[in-house]
């Protein structure tokens, strides 16, 4: 493209201005700055960290040279991990000195707190310290990580170092995927795993240590795991539970189990160079490319490390750093070294994501492009370059939706230096910051909120009910979610019929509870029992949690379009999921098949995976696979009793609008029942993807009179009205503040089927 070459003469310009060797930084001044996006204050400047050729072309001898200089300062020590053996590694981690002290700490305490800097050891060394030491003989070890990358390249690199194969004495389990086996002495999760292990054995006997890892994370998980996990130490005495944090506001845990030691581990980090931009950035995507290949060019060896907010920014990062990449091979006849261009987030492939911490062919630079994934819980060994845009995507509840909705956020100030942190582990490096100073010092908040006072607690709210706790405002969280967000979670689940009118489970709470998935899907499960089609509701459920399984590459956009229409069901995305499932099965579940048609063949399978294991849940609680056949109108009935607070009105042209709120939403284009010529007047939808416009995700039409008859909370106010309240004072406190709630939803619900 235009802007690639344009970067190219750009750097070739300054290259030229810079004939003697005099500093970078001063010579080229805000031009440089201009090419950067960053501006640098002059005392922070180090000459010696950036450098280039003599003759107007950049020479890349002179890294070599820089490197070899680095070298011998005794610091660049990035190649020198990957030439040990893995002893040798493991005893060269800051927590290996300390090793006997922590595990004497272990031995007198029930409760410790370990704080330790990102890539100290914690993950991986902790578990096997306490199986070298004993713990092992009589239970197991348990590792909660609030991520499931994290889980499973832990488990992995573990694995290596104890020269086991995966699921053997090392194992790893998260949602629908369970690699751990009979002998399994280690065992790392997902947070919500073990969560959900409390609802079957709630002193979890089996384990003899848990720990609880990054902590400081607060994911919601780890935050009801608190709560839940203090019980457990104060049952059983046998019990070890160490929670460890990468920051240093580790004092509230401690304070939390009853002012338990804290263990700090000693860091071995180098410093890091920070580096803002001037000017706030509007393009955040485009400053980071031009960063990373400004680095690429003009710095010494050492790996960078890009953080984007998600999915697509990520994939655009590549994409275009892989073009400039080309462009400058192209223009230039001196040899470009080479860069390895890697994405990491947590829906990209399992083996792709191993990538990150190969070793790249030799001679080229890495660049990873990641999400908040690689702040602390995934360590790359080698990063000398951090490039920080400032921003992260987070889960927050918006009240006016009524649902959980991912924005793009300015990340903390203790999550950017977090980021910035990641430069400096093996050798002294550099943070490019996208945004400006004082951005940073007055814009961002010093920590993260805890994800638990921001979002949906639906979730929360039925396994706690599940585990009898009565009063959820009375649960011991170490910070309380607003009483408002427990309230409208119960709302939801009363009004999916999972809580009866003193907040109760009710016998289809129950069995929702036993699926490991969102209650709107398990109450859609369960109603495929009702409406004799459990066989192809399991398939959407299935489908709808794998990642989308339409492959639709850049360059064939076009053919990959037609080729998903070919699946269209017309009044419906999530027939539109059944079908191209059902056919992937009538094809002997083929590959082949799969690539001829524009479809993910591994999330198809994953699909097949989660189905199965569905149907073991269904086997154990005696319910039979009922099929409908080919009378599909049915399924839609049952997705319409579970989304129907999702449900939507025609307007215009492919505009709807929520009939609660108002909310206006939007047909994708990539929508069955888009630009087919073919709206319905209502339509229920799996959840709304905010980008440009607020637009439905995958869409179902729904007949008008099913509304008032599935939900008749929302859309029939006289029924509501009599079945809401009944006057035994069971839960006083969680009754007065549902009552209040109530009218103000039935109020809601009184325009909206007034609407109707
Ligand atoms: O948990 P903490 O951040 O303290 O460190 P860790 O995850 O135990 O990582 C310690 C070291 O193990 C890292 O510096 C990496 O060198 C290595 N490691 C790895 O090679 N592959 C992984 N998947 C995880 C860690
Ligand atoms: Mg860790």
């Amino acid at each position: 493209s235009r802007k690639g070459s344009a970067l190219v003469r750009d750097i070739h310009e300054k290259q030229s201005m810079n004939k003697s060797r005099q500093r970078f930084w001063e010579l080229a001044g805000s031009k440089l700055g201009d090419i950067l996006g960053v501006e640098k204050t002059a005392e922070q400047v180090d000459a010696d960290t950036v450098k280039v050729g003599e003759h107007g072309e950049v020479d890349f001898k002179e890294d070599a040279k820089f490197a070899q200089h680095m070298k011998q300062k005794g610091e660049a020590v990035s190649e020198f991990a990957k030439s040990r053996s893995i002893e040798q590694q493991r005893q060269y981690l800051p927590i290996f000195s300390v090793r006997e002290e922590l595990l004497q700490v272990v031995r007198e305490n029930q409760v410790i707190v370990v704080v330790g800097e990102t890539g100290s050891g914690k993950t991986t060394q902790l578990t096997q310290y306490l199986l070298e030491d004993g713990y092992t003989r009589s239970g197991i070890v348990g590792c909660t990580q609030p991520r499931r990358v994290a889980a499973m390249s832990v488990a992995k690199r573990v694995s290596e170092e104890m020269d086991t194969e995966l699921g053997d004495k090392v194992g790893y389990a998260i949602r629908f995927e369970d690699v751990t086996g009979p002998n399994t002495l280690i065992k790392y999760m997902t947070d919500g795993v073990l969560l959900r292990e409390t609802l079957k054995d709630s002193d979890l006997d089996k384990y003899r240590v848990v720990i609880m890892d990054e902590a400081h994370e607060r994911s919601l998980s780890t935050d009801v795991l608190f709560g839940i996990l203090k019980k457990v130490v104060a049952r059983r005495r046998d019990f070890k539970l160490i929670v460890t944090s990468a920051t240093l506001n580790a004092q509230k845990f401690s304070n939390f189990f009853g002012s338990v030691p804290i263990f700090h581990i000693p860091g071995r980090t180098f410093p890091v160079n920070i580096l803002y931009s001037k000017t706030p950035c509007e393009d955040y995507v485009e400053a980071a490319v031009k960063q990373a290949m400004t680095i690429h060019i003009t710095s010494p060896p050492g790996d960078i490390l890009i953080f984007m907010t998600g999915q697509d920014e990520i994939e655009a990062t590549c994409y275009a750093l892989a073009e400039r990449m080309e462009q400058l091979i192209t223009s230039t006849s001196k040899a470009v070294p080479k860069l390895s261009i890697l994405p990491i987030y947590s829906q990209l492939p399992a083996d792709l994501q191993a990538k990150i911490f190969q070793k790249a062919e030799d001679g080229a630079r890495k660049c990873i492009v990641a999400t908040n994934i690689a702040e602390t819980s995934l360590t790359v060994d080698g990063i000398l370059y951090v490039i920080d845009t400032g921003y992260g995507k987070m889960k927050v509840y918006n009240p006016r939706m009524g649902m959980d909705a991912l924005q793009v956020f300015p990340v903390s100030r203790a999550a950017a230096d977090q980021r910035a942190g990641r430069a400096g582990r093996t050798g002294p490096g550099t943070c490019y910051r996208l945004y400006t100073e004082s951005a940073y010092q007055n814009e961002m908040l010093p920590n993260p909120v805890p994800e638990i006072q921001r979002t949906n607690l639906g979730n929360v709210v039925l396994l706690l009910k599940s585990l009898k706790v009565e009063n959820l405002l009375d649960f011991d969280f170490m910070d309380p979610p607003p009483q408002e967000n427990i309230l409208n979670s119960m709302y939801q689940l009363w009004v999916l019929g999972a809580l009866n009118n003193v907040g109760s489970l009710t016998d289809l709470g129950w069995k929702m509870v036993e699926f490991p998935l969102d209650p709107p899907l398990a109450k859609m499960l369960l109603m495929g029992e009702q409406l004799e089609c459990i066989n192809e509701v399991l398939t959407i459920v299935s489908m709808l949690s794998v990642p989308s399984v339409f492959f639709r590459p850049k360059d064939r956009a076009e053919e990959s379009d037609a080729a998903r229409e070919k699946f269209f069901v017309p009044e419906s995305d999530h027939l539109t999921l059944l079908n191209v499932y059902q056919q992937w099965k009538s094809n002997q579940y083929r590959g082949d098949w799969c690539n001829d048609h524009f479809l993910h063949v591994k999330g198809l399978k994953k699909a097949r995976e989660v189905r199965s294991q569905l149907l073991d849940i269904l086997k154990s609680l005696h319910i039979p696979l009922t099929s409908c056949g080919m009378d599909w109108d049915v399924v839609r009935k049952a997705i319409c009793s579970a989304y129907f607070h999702n449900a939507a009105r025609l307007k215009g042209v492919g505009e709807y609008v929520n009939c609660r709120n108002g909310m206006p939403c939007h047909l994708h284009p990539s929508s069955a029942l888009y630009g087919l010529g073919y709206t319905p007047d209502y339509v229920v939808y799996h959840e709304l993807i905010l980008t440009t416009k607020e637009y439905m995700q995958c869409v179902t039409a729904v007949e008008p009179q099913w509304l008032p008859e599935l939900g008749p909370m929302f859309f029939s106010i006289k029924e509501s009205d009599t079945s809401l309240l009944d006057h035994k004072k069971k839960q006083k406190e969680e009754k007065t503040a549902m009552e209040q709630l109530r009218s103000e939803k039935a109020e809601e619900a009184r325009n909206c089927s007034s609407r109707l």
